[in-house]
């Protein structure tokens, strides 16, 4: 496939507003999954959707190969929200091509990616018979915890048979070099809402006497981590892993510019747990972020009152061992302990566990190969690390299908991914292309 098709043909699946969340983007869910399967048509690929009580998924499957391996690629085509729109330098959902980079929602995270494994699957087509059977499967629900994945996963278990997964949903640990990835961050979300009165009132006549919850609220999140940047909840920290002799070297190997992280960042220090790098921070330990808070009144201009109620939505980043819903139950106990607060109302979302595979264990036969492919098309050494972010459903390849996962990322750190002007660098997307190509045909 050639650069311009390649790149014609993405602008017109970014161009679809897949936004998981949001009901009224229903129809562009089955316009997304259309646009898929009309690829998979034109290249004489069996495309099927597969409904969910969600959004659906579509499956493609490539011929059979009898004695090679069985591949299953799997990415999402739906999309974070494009909020706030008027942040964007150009509408999120009209692709734009500017300085070899792609602007738009979903560009890396995650239709970019994935259509780069279906591009090389459909370059080498053009010159032939495949090398070994690929099963592509693009789920609709990633950015919103893939509710249904994992009982498509059990009801579909036959159809899926592989030998090992490929993901491209992550971006490289540096800018500009290619890197394998053997670990994600699990997550845990919930909400926490304080009740401290019956009503709010009137901060005249009861101001500096009756409780406000805004302010409550704001003690309780200041206590959640001690001076040295731990988290304090009793339990939060068990089961963590720490980084054996060879993690520790694959880890120092990554270089690290402070300058360039903190400019992306736009904040003048870095924070964390004592003790440990920024890469370990965001690598190999847990953390709890309040992620929003709110409380009192939020309109135009003033309101003079106590607030009676506020309310906070928190993730916590899990690292191999940690389970979720133990890591949830330990937070749980924390907030409601909380009662000198006011009255806790601790609500789960949804999450998912870490995944960790062991870098010199029975998948390095096929990392290494991953590993070359990297390496020919990128003309560099790749790194090999652990990741900060959070693909749930790839635990449950695992523990469903029994199969381990291959993070063969294509994105550039500095992508944007769930911010304004997202985009996806296109020299990722050649070598990305050229990378899968090689990684296929090695199989
Ligand atoms: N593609 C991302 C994973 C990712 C995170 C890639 C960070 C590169 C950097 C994925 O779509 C994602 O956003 N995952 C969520 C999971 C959550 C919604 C359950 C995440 O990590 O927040
Ligand atoms: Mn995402």
């Amino acid at each position: 496939m050639n650069d311009k098709e390649y790149l014609e043909r993405l602008c017109e699946f970014v161009a679809i507003p897949s936004v998981s969340t949001d009901p009224a983007h229903r129809s562009d869910m089955d316009r997304a999954c259309r646009w898929l399967c009309d690829w998979a048509s034109s290249q004489n690929l069996l495309a099927e959707v597969w409904p969910t009580p969600g959004h659906p998924s579509v499956y493609i499957e490539t011929p059979a190969v009898p004695d090679k391996p069985i591949l299953l690629i799997y990415g999402h085509y739906d999309v974070q929200p494009a909020e706030d729109v008027e942040l964007w330098t150009h509408p999120p959902f009209q692709p734009t091509v500017l300085d070899d980079r792609l602007y738009g929602r979903g560009a890396s995270d995650n239709k970019g990616q994935i259509w780069t494994h279906c591009a090389a699957v459909q370059t080498l087509l053009e010159a032939g018979p495949l090398p070994c059977q690929i099963k592509i499967l693009v789920e609709g629900e990633e950015e919103v915890g893939s509710p249904n994945l994992p009982a498509l996963l059990e009801e579909r278990r036959e159809r899926l048979k592989a030998d090992l997964v490929l993901v491209s949903d992550t971006s490289t640990a540096v800018k500009g070099v290619p890197t394998l990835h053997y670990s994600l961050r699990g997550i845990v979300i919930f909400e926490v809402h304080l009740k401290v009165a019956g009503r709010d009132v009137h901060s005249g006549v009861f101001g500096g006497t009756s409780p406000n919850a805004t302010h409550r609220l704001a003690q309780l999140i200041s206590r959640l981590h001690d001076p040295q940047g731990k988290v304090v909840i009793p339990g939060f920290y068990d089961r963590v892993r720490l980084a054996d002799e060879r993690e520790q070297a694959l880890l120092e190997a990554v270089p690290f510019d402070p300058k360039v992280y903190q400019d992306f960042i736009g904040c003048s220090e870095l924070v964390g747990e004592a003790g440990y790098t920024t890469n370990q921070r965001r690598w190999f330990r847990p953390t709890l972020d309040c992620n929003g808070l709110g409380g009192g009144f939020q309109g135009e201009g003033s309101k003079t009152i106590v607030p009676a109620r506020a309310w906070a939505k928190f993730s916590a980043r899990l690292v191999a061992d940690q389970r979720p819903d133990e890591v949830l139950e330990c937070c749980r106990r924390w907030f409601e302990a909380q009662s000198w607060a006011g009255e806790i109302d601790f609500r789960p979302d949804h999450g998912g566990p870490p995944y960790l595979l062991d870098p010199y264990g029975p998948m390095s036969a096929y990392m290494d190969k991953a590993r070359q492919a990297l390496r020919q098309a990128w003309q560099q050494e790749p790194l090999l690390v652990r990741h900060g972010g959070a693909i749930p459903i790839v635990s449950q390849f695992q523990t469903i299908l029994g199969l381990s996962t291959l993070l063969m990322g294509f994105g550039s750190p500095d992508d944007a991914i769930h911010s304004p002007n997202e985009k996806f660098e296109l020299a990722n997307a050649r070598k990305g292309l050229r990378s899968s190509c090689l990684f296929l045909s090695s199989l």
